[in-house]
């Protein structure tokens, strides 16, 4: 980044950036391909991070965390998207969807019991909001949680989770009335050893294929007073807050898979000889790299704004929606005019422009897709008025 003005890195930020873009060279990328192909779980390589502190990043070190900022997350989440995707979303999931509701709601036994385990990068988790027929409306869930003696129970299925089957443990989101709606939705951990607790069918994908998309069926799973999250009927606002976090690593993860994309088509059009001259002599290129530079930039400043926003303790929720607005679709944008600049090559699975293609494609959909991020802009504006 710039010598000058914003935004400047501090030297912890800039430390992070540097270490993370070394583990990224030298372990992530190697096996980026092969993760891509087989849809292999990246074990060895969250081992890896996790001794860096990169799957609880942001969480107190008493808590098992890293205790770093917002934008070294998002800094961190670059790099670790611009070598594979996959393997950033395990990452964004574990840190903004997971550790962070329970260290903004939880008990302090809870943090004890789970929190550090997971922050650790010892334990692994998942965000189970969306149903089959509640995704970008998750008021109206439909999983259902009864009162017990000394408990709940929890009855009804979960779609589109993000390590769902990898997940040690899960923060669940289930309604004791579904007449209510927001109202009475309530977050509970649930350990995923649970009795009763299924992943009953995994997704087959387009991109990110490393990383597990499952359908999970709760068949009256039991779980304890102590696992409810915050207070009963605070679940949707729990959800809220969390999501605005959450686009900020998914924002981050876009800018990733862009910066990688534009890389290659910089490298492919200096080299790629057409006419007599390399291609990057061309306007016509020229045109798409000033383009693809200048979308970058700005998503990546509008992530990084968002990231200062939260860091600073002032309200988010906007900048973070237009951070996942911006740099989801110039995700979109970066990698398909790469595979323009590599033409047929780029088609092809020999260079990565091709899988970038495949894997930004989610980003405009999971954690609210482009139009909920302009809702939630534009309920933010009129708000104002
Ligand atoms: N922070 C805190 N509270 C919030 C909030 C926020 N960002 N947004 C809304 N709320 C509160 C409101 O203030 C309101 O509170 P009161 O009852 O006190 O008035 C309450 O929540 C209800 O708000 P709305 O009426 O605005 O709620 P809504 O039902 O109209 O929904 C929405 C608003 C923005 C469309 C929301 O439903 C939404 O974000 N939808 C998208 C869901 C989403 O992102 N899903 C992704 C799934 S997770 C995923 O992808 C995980 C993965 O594995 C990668």
């Amino acid at each position: 980044m710039s010598k000058t003005g914003w935004p400047n890195l501090d030297e912890s930020q800039k430390m992070i950036q540097e270490q993370v873009r070394a583990l990224a060279k030298a372990k992530i990328a190697p096996v980026a391909k092969e993760l891509d192909e087989t849809g292999r779980f990246p074990t060895e390589i969250i081992a890896e991070m996790s001794e860096m502190g990169l799957m609880g990043m942001m969480v107190e070190e008493k808590w098992g965390g890293a205790g770093m900022d917002t934008v070294s997350y998002a800094i961190a989440m670059e790099e670790v998207s611009a070598a594979c995707a996959s393997t950033g979303v395990i990452m964004s999931v574990n840190n903004s969807l997971v550790c962070a509701p329970i260290a903004k709601f939880g008990s302090d036994i809870q943090k004890e019991k789970y929190l550090k385990p997971l922050a650790q990068g010892k334990k692994l988790g998942c965000f189970a909001l969306s149903e089959p027929g509640h995704g970008s409306d998750p008021a109206g869930l439909k999983v259902k949680a009864t009162k017990t003696q000394g408990g709940y129970t929890i009855s009804g299925t979960k779609n589109w989770i993000t390590n769902g089957k990898e997940a040690d443990y899960a923060i669940v989101f289930a309604t004791t009335d579904p007449a209510l709606r927001h109202k009475s939705i309530c977050a509970f951990i649930v350990d995923t050893k649970a009795k009763g607790f299924v992943v009953s069918k995994l997704e087959d994908k387009l991109g990110i294929t490393a990383s597990s998309t499952a359908q999970l069926f709760f068949d009256d799973v039991f779980v304890s007073d102590e696992c409810l999250l915050g207070k009963e009927g605070e679940g949707f606002k729990i959800a809220m807050t969390t999501l605005d976090g959450g686009r900020i690593g998914i924002a981050s993860q876009a800018l990733g898979i862009a910066r990688c994309a534009f890389d290659a088509s910089k490298k492919f059009a200096s080299e790629r000889e057409q006419f007599g001259a390399p291609i990057a002599k061309l306007q016509a290129i020229q045109f798409f790299i000033a383009e693809m530079a200048l979308r970058l930039q700005a998503a990546r400043l509008l992530t990084w704004h968002a990231a200062v926003k939260k860091d600073a303790g002032e309200p988010f929720t906007k900048e973070a929606a237009m951070a996942k607005l911006s740099a989801s679709e110039a995700s979109n944008y970066i990698t398909d005019k790469a595979i323009q600049v590599h033409g047929g090559y780029g088609y092809t699975k020999e260079y990565v422009v091709e899988r970038n293609f495949r894997d930004a494609r989610i980003t405009e959909i999971y954690e609210g897709t482009s139009e909920i991020q302009r809702l939630v802009i534009a309920a933010q504006e009129l708000a104002k008025d």
